[in-house]
């Protein structure tokens, strides 16, 4: 059985090839555009950003705030292009999060927080800098996925496959650490694989794997209201 790396230890060395995306990445991305209001006016904190690559650009989408918080430095500088307007980020913990309170009306948690044993820190921060009326997106490895035995699992830039510490949380679990601290189940949603990212096995020699895999839920994606 292959060591899990620590979020730090693997996202350190995914960094410059993370932004290749995959069945899990498509389905949280087509899952956060159903959950997400309309960013205009909004301020935005994309809790667990990576790379950036989904954070969004004030200017282009009528945002009046986007930051991004991340663990590890290298996602945050990873494929920066210089040309383009530097997005607003921070290194720092989403359990302990380098924000002040009461700042943003949307957070996005995405892939993220399945990497933290301790959610009720989580949603106790997302809480807290969140003001009433805030919608707080979050999205994980589906539970179901782990309990069949799924990892997380990525290959570095030189070909080494390394699995990710990744600790399944059930929708209870969620909803009573957002609970705690007054925030409330809006949507959930359960992504699995189907027909919207059947490519992405095709394209890897994978087809086999997608027909003993479909139906598997790979998304879990929920909604909260402060
Ligand atoms: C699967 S990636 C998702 C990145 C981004 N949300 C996206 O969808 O492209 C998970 C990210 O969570 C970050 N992460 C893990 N544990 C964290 C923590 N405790 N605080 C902040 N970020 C964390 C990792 O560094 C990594 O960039």
């Amino acid at each position: 059985m292959m060591r899990s790396l620590t979020a730090r230890q693997a996202y350190r060395l995914w960094a410059p090839n993370y932004d290749v995306e995959n069945p899990v990445t498509a389905l949280d991305q087509i899952a956060v555009d159903q959950l997400t209001p309309p960013l205009t006016d909004r301020t935005l904190l994309d809790a667990g950003c990576g790379t950036c690559r989904r954070l969004p650009s004030p200017s282009d989408t009528g945002l009046r705030l986007a930051v991004g918080v991340d663990l590890v430095r290298g996602m945050l500088l990873a494929n920066r292009d210089s040309a383009a307007p530097r997005p607003t980020v921070l290194t720092g913990d989403v359990r302990d999060l380098p924000l002040a309170s009461d700042v943003f009306d949307l957070v996005w948690c995405r892939l993220s927080i399945g990497h933290v044993k301790e959610i009720a820190l989580v949603y106790r921060e997302f809480a807290r800098v969140t003001r009433r009326g805030a919608v707080i997106v979050v999205t994980d490895f589906h539970p179901e996925a782990a309990r069949e035995g799924y990892v997380r699992r990525f290959r570095d830039a030189a070909g080494n496959s390394h699995v990710v510490e990744h600790y399944p949380h059930q929708v209870d679990d969620h909803e009573q650490a957002a609970n705690a601290v007054g925030l409330r189940l809006e949507a959930r949603l359960e992504c699995s694989v189907g027909p919207d990212v059947r490519s992405y096995y095709v394209n890897a020699g994978m087809t086999q794997q997608y027909e003993e895999q479909q139906g598997l839920p790979l998304v879990l994606a929920l909604r909260f209201m402060l």
